[in-house]
């Protein structure tokens, strides 16, 4: 498939009479504000008048929900990594079908909170299954749907966790599976999470979260702002977009 990486996003897509829009992931270990950041950044999206389609993993469908209710349910102390891992992408492979292809068929510009990086981390490196098992499911359930950028929300685990289980016990909530993990399991993820960065650092974006919410969130839109400066024929941050071609 023909993908439009070049400034004149617009007019490629048109001469080669396909649409295809943009898929921007989020990812961080349990605590970082992401989903704080997730909302504060699809809010400056449109704003800009662009077309976003927000979604999140697991989850984002019907059944990914309902997927997510086990995957997240701490009473589901069971669950064997592997097991754990072809949940993610059952409800990966629903996701895609149902919502992150077609959006992007639309030409729209999917955010999704989470996405395969989250099972490289979690799985790969936090449950120890390795990154070559992750990688095997990932060519075939996302194949070459992969984020064009990913925002990875970075903060020491010691700090992230004490957020995340006082986030789920306010909630009063059972929904906390990783959240009970523990330190070292957090410290692998993070690991995990920094050598992708590393591997891929033209679209995995490294944002430490500490300082205030509008501090995080401006250090996000400044990236932001860059990359579709880069994608987008006429995009200019203090302004509406509009379609030019
Ligand atoms: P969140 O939506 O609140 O971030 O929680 C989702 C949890 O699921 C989080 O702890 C990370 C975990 N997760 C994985 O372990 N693997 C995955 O592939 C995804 C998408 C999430």
């Amino acid at each position: 498939m023909v993908r439009c990486h070049s400034r004149r996003w617009f007019a490629c897509q048109r001469q080669t009479k396909m649409r295809h829009g943009l898929f921007i992931t989020l990812e961080g270990i349990d605590g970082t504000g992401k989903s704080t950041q997730l909302r504060l950044l699809v809010q400056y999206l449109k704003k800009r008048g662009l077309p976003v389609r927000v979604t999140r993993e697991p989850g984002g469908t019907r059944l990914g929900e309902r997927i997510r209710k086990i995957l997240l349910d701490s009473k589901n102390t069971h669950l064997s990594p592997l097991a754990e891992l072809a949940l993610m992408y059952a409800a990966r492979a629903q996701h895609l079908e149902e919502v992150i292809r077609p959006a992007l068929a639309k030409g729209q510009i999917v955010v999704s909170d989470r996405y395969n990086d989250a099972s490289l981390a979690y799985q790969g490196h936090g449950r120890k299954l390795g990154v070559a098992t992750v990688r095997a499911f990932d060519r075939i359930v996302s194949g070459r749907t992969q984020p064009d950028l990913t925002i990875l929300l970075d903060l020491a685990p010691r700090l992230s966790l004490g957020r995340a289980v006082g986030r789920q016990s306010r909630r009063n909530s059972n929904q906390g599976r990783f959240e009970l993990q523990g330190l070292n399991f957090h410290r692998r993820v993070r690991r995990g999470y920094l050598a992708i960065a590393r591997k891929d650092p033209r679209r995995v974006k490294v944002v430490p979260a500490e300082g205030p919410v509008a501090e995080v969130h401006a250090r996000i839109l400044n990236l932001i702002d860059g990359f579709l400066a880069q994608r987008l024929t006429g995009y200019a941050p203090d302004s509406t977009w509009r379609k030019t071609e």
